[in-house]
């Protein structure tokens, strides 16, 4: 039931931060699947990351991780698994909230039928892709309603950082701070948000940009705006812009930029492009600011550790769509055309 909150949606945002802790603390005590979890990726010769949508872009955050530290490791959209052949060298890992989703399920068993090795990540038990897995992994965030994926999201997210950490033979004692982070986040922006989403709502179009780690967030960002608010939304790698998109930009277009604080410089150098051109300006920070002045459109989030930015960026992007929905009168729940998942191909 909705317990008070105005929608499925903020009461699930509500939620995520303690869905990334019950999340890592429940794969935590499963020593023995990480463990062997761990193994299968390292003995592949290649690790292909297989999802639709939210899933997708989350990981994409895992690719990006794996491949810095020099695995051979690439992200296919479920739907486009006939463009990649595999063999029993690779290791196959297939992200689904849902765990029904019919283009990840053909993808996974297209790929299992070659021989290669299936580990899954998927938030409830009992799936269909969970039971042609070899070995299954779960989020612990418990039941979604709300259409648009968003403490799914976070704690594909946060699984993903504890494995990639695991792999990375890094500690992962900076996840403790997961759950402040992102709750952190949340009543940061809260009200930041609002006011974005309002703008944007009476927009026709705006571009998401970021880099680093900061792209797959800002895929996610425009996905949400788009399914819930109804409001055309493009992603882009910050540098790439320049190479077409900035072509549609003129006065007052909108554009939000994610800051994972790991390239500030080179942000820094793209706001300003934007900005000649009269773009209106948006920037989400998670560690270090980017503007030298007192920017008013920066907001800057608390991350103890860069590893965590993912995470505290999740809240705000939810959160511009959520408010974007509302201002337009759309109901965030349930979006037209879309259903909670997708079972056809
Ligand atoms: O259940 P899945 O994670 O496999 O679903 C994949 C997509 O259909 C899903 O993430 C979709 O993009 C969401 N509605 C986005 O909010």
């Amino acid at each position: 039931s909705l317990q008070g909150y105005e929608s499925f949606m903020m009461k699930e945002i509500r939620e995520s931060w303690g869905a990334v802790r019950d999340t890592l603390t429940g794969l935590l005590k499963e020593n023995e699947l990480l463990n062997k979890t761990i193994k299968a990726i390292e003995r592949a010769k290649r690790v292909i990351i297989v999802a639709a949508g939210t899933s997708y872009n989350a990981g994409l955050l895992f690719t990006i991780r794996l491949q810095r530290a020099g695995f051979n490791a690439i992200s296919v959209i479920a739907s486009e698994h006939n463009n990649l052949r595999t063999n029993q060298d690779d290791t196959v890992l297939v992200i689904s909230q849902s765990g029904e989703t019919m283009d990840s399920l053909i993808a996974l068993k297209k790929y299992k039928n070659n021989g290669s090795f299936i580990i899954s990540l998927t938030n409830t038990l009992g799936n269909s892709i969970s039971s042609y897995s070899d070995i299954a992994l779960h989020t612990r965030a418990g039941p979604e309603i709300g259409v648009a994926a968003t403490k799914t999201f976070t704690s594909q997210v946060g699984a993903l950082m504890l494995l990639s950490s695991l792999l990375l033979n890094e500690s992962v004692d900076y996840l403790k701070e997961a759950e402040s982070v992102i709750a952190n986040s949340f009543s940061k922006v809260i009200g930041y948000t609002k006011i974005i989403g309002s703008e944007l709502s009476k927009k026709p179009s705006l571009y998401y940009l970021g880099k680093g780690l900061g792209v797959p967030l800002a895929m996610e960002g425009a996905l949400k705006i788009k399914e819930i608010a109804y409001v055309h939304a493009e992603a882009y790698p910050a540098g790439e812009s320049k190479h077409g998109p900035i072509a549609l930009v003129e006065n007052g277009f909108p554009v939000i930029f994610l800051n994972n604080g790991e390239f500030t410089d080179e942000l820094y150098n793209n706001v300003m492009e934007m900005e000649s051109r009269h773009a209106k300006t948006y920037v989400i920070s998670a560690g270090s600011k980017i503007s030298t002045n007192n920017n008013q459109n920066e907001i800057v989030l608390d991350v103890p550790d860069p590893r965590l930015s993912p995470l505290a960026l999740a809240p705000p992007i939810q959160l511009i769509a959520y408010y974007a929905a509302k201002e337009r009168g759309a109901n965030p729940d349930r979006p037209r055309n879309l259903a909670k998942t997708v079972t056809v191909r």
